[in-house]
């Protein structure tokens, strides 16, 4: 287990490590920046399909569905296809209205989750096209779908997901993208300019790994005595802050809880004191204005704000109690960055407490049962 650990302390560290690599091969053989071209196989055969569905509606659980509500947010920016995004486990019993003018996309690392799998059935019953995207090859969900696209991030042994989450999210934006074109919603100086940009990201991560490692670490130090978190972002990084809620609770046993920023004064805002930390999500091209009169409400009552903006921020940065700085992209790839350190985070949080990372409390990496 040593050796397969690479020299981490555990699997989840090592696999935070690996993203540079683990988002490079999601890309390869697909992304082909040069001519121009997505080479998807799964999407280029069943384009038409995509193109005159009534919507698309993507099903998961857990970390996947946090990865299908920012494919939400790039499908419909870039294809212009409705998107509902629906929790598996709902979608199953509730009768959905989906028929052969449906496109399901199922969202599973595993590709073995039950509930995800009872959903497609159903939806496949109904006469939807069903698209699957997974890590594991040949898992169950990548079999009964009819078309699909891996992955390929690599075996991912932590219950807690990290590389398999960006690689989802490097997938949505392939397919979103691809779409676009095709539909012809996306200029090409545009389309050009998110794939460089898509395929600068590997890069990015390297940065973000090498100047927010340590830093981290000594984040998590002030904030292992911590009974609450609220992890906030607005738009592509309201699911961000989802995640970053989830890895937290997941594997430190803090209570955390993610919300759009914007939701904050319905509620979360009565809990604010000085003894809340507030990881807030904040890039430059993501609704920052809004998110800089968050900041002054949440430090009016005295909470503990934990930033993540662009190098060279001024705005959040001067109010914020810690910063950490993330490269610029575009927004609709921003939570793919932004989710690096706060993975990170929770992870030392985590490993400071004691708690068993790679094994969690309760969790299993994989749910077959319902
Ligand atoms: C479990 C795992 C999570 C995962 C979820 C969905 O709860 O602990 O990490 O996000 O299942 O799993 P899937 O394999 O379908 O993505």
């Amino acid at each position: 287990e040593q050796i397969e650990k690479g020299g981490y302390e555990h699997f989840m560290l090592k696999e935070i490590f690996e993203q540079p690599k683990s988002i490079h091969d999601t890309m390869r053989g697909r992304l082909l920046v040069e001519e121009g071209i997505i080479k998807m196989a799964g999407i280029w055969d069943h384009l038409e399909k995509f193109k005159n569905a009534n919507k698309i509606t993507i099903i998961a659980c857990g970390t996947s569905w946090h990865a299908g509500l920012i494919g939400e947010y790039l499908i419909e920016e870039y294809a212009r296809i409705p998107v509902e995004v629906e929790y598996a486990s709902e979608f199953r019993y509730r009768n959905p209205i989906i028929t052969d003018k449906d496109v399901v996309i199922a969202i599973s690392q595993s590709g073995e989750t039950a509930d995800t799998m009872a959903a497609l059935k159903l939806a496949k019953e109904k006469g939807a096209f069903i698209y699957g995207i997974c890590n594991v090859v040949d898992s169950s969900i990548a079999r009964i779908t009819d078309a699909g696209s891996y992955t390929h991030a690599g075996p991912e042994i932590g219950v807690a997901s990290t590389k398999a989450f960006t690689a989802q999210l490097t997938i949505l934006s392939l397919i979103a993208l691809k779409l676009g074109k095709h539909n012809g919603n996306l200029g090409n100086a545009e389309f050009m300019s998110l794939i460089a940009e898509l395929n600068a990201i590997p890069k990015k991560i390297e940065e973000v790994l090498e100047t927010t490692h340590e830093l981290t670490q000594n984040i998590a130090k002030d904030f292992i005595g911590a009974t609450n978190f609220l992890y906030l972002g607005r738009g592509y990084n309201y699911p961000a802050a989802l995640e970053g809620a989830l890895k937290l609770k997941e594997i430190s046993y803090i209570h955390a809880e993610g919300y759009p920023a914007a939701e904050m004064k319905h509620g979360p805002i009565a809990l604010i004191d000085e003894n809340m930390p507030i990881v807030i999500i904040a890039p430059k091209k993501g609704h920052y204005d809004k998110i800089v009169s968050n900041v002054q409400e949440i430090k009016a009552r005295k909470g503990k704000v934990i930033a993540v903006v662009n190098k060279g921020d001024t705005q959040v940065s001067a109010m914020a109690d810690y910063v950490i700085e993330i490269p610029e992209t575009s927004e609709c790839f921003s939570p793919i960055v932004a989710s690096v350190p706060l993975q990170l985070l929770a992870y030392y949080i985590a490993v400071y407490r004691g708690a068993n990372v790679d094994q969690p409390r309760n969790l299993a990496k994989s749910v077959t049962v319902e």
